[in-house]
């Protein structure tokens, strides 16, 4: 592994590189313990560069075994070859030259999957971000653009498979059982786009006509005997296609398009041209082994990954520092095809609950860093939840501020100015300054500044002058590196609500540009008039959640209930429920901890028996107004002083009042929606399962008694339900012989399949409490568990620490010391891995605290111990500063 060198990379830094590799072309010989790569490749001086200029190429780990240049073998002392760098002190004079590297790498011992490491029996790559340079030497930084030419030599017995990125080529038999194939990609590509695959796999095959007529061959390829399972993979990949050519005027530009599924992977998918790697959990579906939930994220990253195409691969990104460039814009991208693909709010709402869940904290924790970070020790540590999802949010904003129409034209502008090139988020924030005529440079804030900010927001209305006056003041909290922040450019949308339930218009706004719907704000404060307003409405803001704020209004309670039942905008309606729920949560939790009784107002349980019985709602809506904040969002909204404990029973107090107050309503409206035996992953069926099993929670509560959702599990048609109907009886009724016997059909029928066995794993290691330390602890010597394979670790471990917040945060420590021994282990092998799991410790500064010296005393332990790979370092040490 990379030894930690801890050198910091700072954007100011930048520099083009002083030589280019117009042409690339590799052979590899594949062996699992010796692996040969020959690299041939085109240096070219870049215009301007001095003829005394070094060439310096990256590597990390590899051994040379020869070197020659335009055909000769260098002399000994002309060059220097060290594990990470080669270096020719005086290369040849000439503007160009050829440049031949023969290298050795050993696919079996490369567990920490990048480079070419072994998945399964096949050999598969991932080079994004700086793996490229574990297979040879070369310019491994995304501006060096070069076009491929890839042979592939394997023994045909081993590797009857032989796929890179492009087009293939010719390919043939060689001596003694050996195969050939050759593969030439015409698009020039940074090298952390670059794959390999070679393995014995089975194809799913399909095709793909382009909306200028072309045919692009599709292959799936996956396990044998589990090509059934990617024919939902496939038929979203071609939706996929169609939406970007109907939405963006996006076409496909290879002959073929090939999705790898392979079982160790460290991340989700990798975008590599025209041969997407996958995550096989991304990929693999059918109704006995997928949950619905399974389908729609298969759904979201297969789209991701072929999005990219445009926004990644044939626009890349200048350095890792515009990793929002790709990432953010792509994401906002497959958000807005599952919104068109499946309901729109409903889409929104679960966006929000996932950017709040993982980005918020991030951004108000030791972690925080803006969209576009300055400065990174490991550019691994930076794939993160912020450059993806805020960064997604960031391009929702500049559709909100533009308009969809000059948003389209701000996109095609960006395509037909940056088709091939390496771009900066300037370049992007340009177009769209250059297609509207706006200025965006206070609005790019959001991508240099860090932190949520915050409004602050009161109101006053005047029945006299028939005014509202909104004050709003933003303020965004110090993040690491910088105390002093400036004013945002926010869009907010709002929306006045009359006591009938509908938008009411005002005759005037003063105070601040108001557009469309939408406020902008762009000072410290504003104050906001609204004339024509007899009657003091119930104000909506943040409409669609507009802008990723957070709010401080106390607003009266008859106004958010008015709002909770009838808000024309659902993101809002649900908000506002959402906002009601947590009131009372934050309220009995800190009840509980003093001691004293904790109450419920009646009219939440009222607003959720509405809400259920409305005619006019989808069930998916349903069942994501019905389910309860979870506990690390209460947490988040409490701030400091977290009690883990106290939180967990104000949930389950509140869950119960809810279920208790509308049990007859509840139990009628779960046996409505009772399978009836077809099943479809498509949303709207989804959406009924999802509020069936919103309801089996509640019914579970109300009756006191596992035997509903013992029946559910046994007669269960899909996974959906199999898995939801355990998950409540190890949550509600654990020990219980319904749940044990549960657990144990479950394993006897899955135990084979490791994928289906994570959600084994998931399910037990969220059951709260004292007992969950020692239950993964045992968990991890089951013979379906282990350490090498990411997922895994993340269901279990990784669930353990951020879903089992009780479970985790037990007050003597026992969970961080849990954690850290399995960081400390799993470091030497695979440090993206231990990396991550140690990001669980990002809030501790906010826990109460006991824990919060427990966490301190562990985190610190990881820190001095010996060898921390640098990706572990770098986040130890910023969630310590
Ligand atoms: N670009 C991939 C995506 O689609 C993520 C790959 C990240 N890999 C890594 N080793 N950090 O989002
Ligand atoms: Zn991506």
């Amino acid at each position: 592994m990379r030894t930690d060198t801890g050198q910091v990379f700072r954007l100011e830094d930048y520099r083009p590189s002083d030589w280019l590799i117009p042409r690339t072309s590799l052979t590899f010989r594949l062996d699992p313990d010796r692996t040969r790569v020959v690299a041939e490749l085109t240096i070219e001086r870049r215009a301007g560069v001095a003829v005394s200029t070094p060439l310096v190429l990256d590597g990390d780990g590899i051994a040379l075994l020869a070197i020659s240049v335009d055909g000769v073998p260098l002399e000994p002392g002309s060059y220097e070859a060290t594990p990470q760098q080669l270096t020719i002190a005086a290369p040849p004079r000439a503007r160009s030259f050829r440049l031949t590297i023969e290298t050795e790498t050993a696919p079996s011992a490369n567990t920490a999957l990048m480079g070419i490491y072994r998945s399964g029996g096949n050999y598969c790559t991932q080079c994004e971000a700086e793996g490229f340079r574990r297979i040879t030497y070369f310019l491994d930084r995304p501006d060096v653009l070069s076009v491929y030419k890839v042979r592939i030599e394997a023994r045909r017995a081993e590797a009857p498979l032989l796929l890179a990125n492009g087009n293939p080529g010719p390919a043939g038999e060689l001596a003694d059982g050996w195969h050939f194939a050759e593969w030439f990609d015409p698009h020039p590509k940074p090298s952390y786009l670059f794959a390999l695959v070679a393995g014995d796999l089975a194809e799913v095959a399909d095709e793909f006509v382009t909306m200028s007529g072309r045919k692009v061959r599709l292959g799936i390829f996956v396990e044998h005997g589990k090509q059934d399972r990617a024919a939902y993979a496939m038929e979203a990949l071609k939706r996929s296609m169609r939406w970007d050519e109907e939405t963006f005027g996006r076409e496909y530009d290879l002959d073929v398009f090939n999705i790898v599924a392979v079982s160790d992977f460290n991340m989700g998918a990798m975008e590599n041209k025209g041969l997407n790697i996958f995550n096989d959990k991304y990929v693999l579906a059918d109704r006995e082994t997928a949950t619905d939930a399974d389908f729609a994220n298969i759904e979201a990253i297969i789209a991701h990954e072929y999005f990219h195409n445009w926004t990644g691969n044939r626009i890349t990104c200048r350095d890792w520092f515009q990793l929002c460039l790709k990432e953010g814009l792509t994401v906002f991208r497959d958000h807005e095809f599952s919104a068109d693909e499946r309901s729109r709010a409903v889409e929104r709402i679960a966006d929000v609950r996932t950017l709040r869940a993982h980005q918020f904290p991030e951004d108000q924790g030791p972690l925080a860093h803006p969209v576009r970070p300055r400065r990174y020790r490991e550019i691994n540590n930076f794939y993160t939840a912020t450059v993806y999802e805020k960064g997604s949010e960031v391009v929702g904003m500049i559709r909100t501020i533009l308009g969809a129409e000059d948003f389209r034209r701000g996109m095609d502008l960006y395509f037909e100015r940056h088709d091939g090139e390496a771009a900066t988020i300037e370049d992007f924030v340009k177009v769209f300054e250059d297609v509207s005529g706006r200025d965006l440079s206070q609005f790019s804030l959001w991508y240099h500044q860090a932190g949520t900010p915050n409004l602050m927001v009161s109101a006053a209305h005047d029945a006299n002058a028939a005014t509202l006056t909104l004050e709003i003041e933003q303020s965004v909290p110090p993040t690491p590196g910088e105390s002093r922040k400036k004013a945002m450019h926010i869009p907010l949308a709002f929306g006045l609500v009359g006591a009938d339930g509908n938008d009411i218009a005002c005759s005037s706004v003063s105070g601040a540009t108001v557009e469309n719907g939408v406020i902008h704000l762009r000072k410290r404060r504003h104050v906001i008039r609204f004339e024509g307003l007899p009657e003091r409405p119930a104000i909506s803001l943040n409409r669609g959640f507009s802008a990723p704020v957070t709010i401080a209004f106390d607003q009266p309670l008859q106004e958010r209930m008015l709002l909770a039942r009838n808000d024309g905008d659902l993101f809002s309606r649900w908000q506002a429920l959402t906002g009601l729920m947590s009131g009372a949560l934050i309220e009995a939790a800190g009840a509980i901890r003093g001691r004293k009784a904790a109450k419920i107002a009646p009219e939440l349980s009222q607003i959720c028996l509405e809400t259920v019985r409305s005619q006019a709602l989808e069930p998916a809506y349903k069942a994501l107004a019905l389910t309860l904040p979870a506990e690390a969002d209460i947490a988040r909204e409490i701030g400091s002083n977290i009690d883990p404990d106290a939180i967990l029973s104000a949930r389950n107090l509140l869950a119960g009042v809810i279920a208790t107050a509308n049990a007859d309503s509840f139990v009628s409206t779960y046996e409505s929606l009772a399978d009836t035996g077809g099943y479809s992953p498509d949303a709207a069926s989804a959406g009924r399962r999802a509020l069936r099993n919103v309801m089996l929670d509640y019914v579970t509560l109300a009756t006191a008694s596992p035997d509903i959702a013992a029946r559910q599990y046994r007669g269960a048609g899909n996974m959906t339900d199999r898995a939801a109907a355990l998950s409540v009886l190890t949550m509600r009724h654990p020990g219980s012989a319904e749940a044990t016997e549960a657990l144990a059909d479950f394993e006897a029928r899955f135990g084979n399949d490791p994928l289906v066995m994570d959600k084994w794993f998931q399910i037990q290691a969220i059951a709260p409490g004292d007992g969950a330390v020692d239950r993964v602890r045992a968990l991890m010597t089951h013979p379906g568990f282990s350490l090498g394979n990411p997922n895994r670790v993340r269901s279990l471990i990784g669930t353990y620490t951020t879903a089992n917040q009780t479970g985790f945060h037990r007050i003597d420590g026992a969970g961080y010391e849990l954690l850290a021994e399995i960081a400390l282990s799993v470091d030497p092998k695979n440090p993206q891995l231990s990396a991550r799991l140690a990001t669980a410790f990002r809030s501790w500064r906010s826990l109460e605290e006991a824990r919060r010296e427990r966490a301190r005393a562990t985190l610190s332990r990881i820190k001095a111990a010996p060898a921390l790979s640098a990706d572990l370092r770098d986040i130890v040490e910023r969630t310590l500063a």
